[in-house]
């Protein structure tokens, strides 16, 4: 039932003198297979919560788990590998490697977990992507929109069992930024890939199956939340600053 959680999760970043409380007590809890799309103001958290659903960071208190495993549990060497293998990223900026071809940059995470029949799997991955044809051509010889579908790929390749994307379409003009949104929700229905995407799209956010709305470092709303986790939020919610 419960794939992906958190539990009361918070963030402090330390600047020098100051802090930031990035993330102030979030209760998430996402079923395998679902596709989530978090969103909210600018700084209200949901690129570092993104961050701790992936491994990619440790929360300060609290608790991430994914498939029944508390992140924090695992040790730096074997975090690494089980997001290898888990786990897919997109950014906002593709992140692919300018000296590699678009295949190339998609046999990378197989070549990371020492898979073999490495180029079979990516052409594949680059065909359900709809790039059979620019397979050999380098990043700088594809759009943009062209570019995240290879990075997409990528992320998908090791058939991971999240896939988590930080404003995937944001560098997109919002009808190739669509395009590829309906790419990734097709990826996620045909693989059961479960799906967490933050996104500034009101449109998208309108659309979505289950929309995680965060301020301040904390969910202010979940349109999928389970009965006990809503009234937890609006008791939250409730709570004075100092409580
Ligand atoms: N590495 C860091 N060090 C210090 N503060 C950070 C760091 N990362 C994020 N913050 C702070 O944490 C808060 C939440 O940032 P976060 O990036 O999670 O917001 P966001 O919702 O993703 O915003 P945006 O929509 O602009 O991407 C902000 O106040 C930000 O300045
Ligand atoms: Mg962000």
């Amino acid at each position: 039932m419960s794939f992906l959680t958190t539990e009361n999760v918070h963030k402090r970043y330390a600047l020098g003198h100051v802090t930031v409380d990035a993330l102030r007590g979030v209760d998430l809890v996402i079923g395998r297979g679902e596709r989530v799309f978090l969103g909210g103001p600018s700084g209200s958290g949901k690129s570092t919560l993104l961050h701790l659903l992936g491994g990619l960071d440790a929360p300060s208190s609290g608790c991430v788990t994914l498939d029944g495993q508390d992140l924090a549990a695992i040790d730096d060497a074997r975090l690494s590998d089980f997001r290898a293998r888990h786990i897919g990223f997109v950014f906002q900026n593709f992140n692919l490697m300018p000296v590699l071809t678009a295949v190339e940059n998609v046999e990378y995470p197989l070549q990371l977990l020492g898979e073999r029949r490495r180029t079979a799997a990516a052409r594949a991955m680059l065909e359900a992507v709809g790039l059979g044809a620019q397979a050999d051509q380098y990043p700088n010889e594809l759009s943009g929109g062209q570019q995240q579908r290879v990075a997409i790929a990528r992320a998908l390749v090791h058939r991971p069992a999240l896939l988590i994307a930080d404003e995937p379409t944001a560098a997109l003009d919002s009808t190739t930024g669509a395009q590829v949104l309906e790419l990734m929700l097709a990826l996620s229905r045909d693989t059961g890939t479960t799906l967490v995407v933050c996104t500034h799209d009101r449109e998208l956010l309108a659309r979505a199956e289950r929309r995680v709305l965060m301020r301040d470092g904390r969910i202010e709303h979940d349109s999928g939340a389970l009965p006990a986790q809503a009234a937890n939020h609006a008791a939250a919610a409730a709570l004075p600053e100092s409580a």
